[in-house]
């Protein structure tokens, strides 16, 4: 019996050009922005809270208290506190005779917050469910206010600020942090809609994709110089939209 014995067939395969791999790569690195940039919801989903926890770059809880100063015996609200990440870092700060408000319009995120500070033996955080663009507070309630990557996933935050101006203490502060996501809002444009809502700005760190900012009413003290406190590159306009 003959045996049929058959010899490899190599087909030749044309190598990819440098070109075609450039564009696929590229192409497969639009689609993954696209995929995040579109997958960034609000409000921010509580089923993605462990990022919460990832201390963000120019944001840090250091800088925070750079820019806050929270001193003790202060009544201050957190607008979108998340899962607390800087409530628990502030609230003892202010001791026991202070006072710290939380506010989100997520049940989730409050109730996480509160099971911390329990853990924390933390008793002077009071929660509010309720949404920042009407705070359910008495005008000029709080020596200080602040929101950190919140202002920016809120709809119409010009009302968010003309409310936290509304329940500011005379001489209060507000402190804003923003980083660069779907939701961010640019420098430029915070300092804008700050100014319409009747608050000037005192104090900016950081570059407008990743910046904290403080506001006193306007009246409450002498404004700042256009400029003065801003480090090079983090002027308005910087964002082009100013
Ligand atoms: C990205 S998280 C930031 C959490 C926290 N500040 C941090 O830095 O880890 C934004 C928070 O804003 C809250 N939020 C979104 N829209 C809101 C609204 N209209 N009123 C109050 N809170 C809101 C979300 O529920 C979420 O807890």
């Amino acid at each position: 019996m003959h045996r049929i014995t058959t010899a490899p067939v190599t087909v030749p395969v044309a190598p990819i050009p440098a070109r075609t791999r450039w564009a696929v790569a590229a192409g497969a690195g639009a689609a993954l922005a696209a995929a995040w940039w579109l997958g960034d919801t609000a409000p921010y989903p509580y089923a993605q809270r462990g990022l919460l926890d990832v201390p963000l770059p120019f944001l840090t809880a250091g800088r925070t208290d750079a820019v806050l100063r929270p001193r003790p015996g202060e009544r201050m609200l957190e607008i979108g506190p998340g899962t607390g990440l800087q409530s628990l870092h502030v609230a003892p700060q202010l001791g026991p005779e202070g006072r710290l408000d939380v506010l989100d319009i997520q049940q989730e995120m409050l109730d996480h917050v509160m099971r911390r500070a329990e853990r924390h033996n933390l008793a002077t955080i009071t929660p509010t469910r309720s949404d920042a663009r009407e705070l359910p507070y008495a005008d000029g309630t709080f020596d200080a206010i602040y929101a950190v990557t919140a202002l920016g996933e809120i709809p119409e935050p010009d009302r968010v600020l003309r409310e936290a101006a509304r329940v500011l203490a005379p001489g209060g502060r507000l402190v804003i942090g923003e980083f660069f996501d779907r939701h961010w809002i640019p420098f430029g444009r915070l300092h804008r809609l700050a100014g319409a809502a009747g608050l000037h700005l005192t104090e900016h760190r950081g570059p407008s994709p990743a910046y904290l900012a403080r506001f006193r009413l306007c009246g409450a003290d002498t404004p700042v110089r256009r400029g003065e406190h801003l480090a090079d590159g983090d002027r308005e306009g910087d964002d082009g939209q100013a």
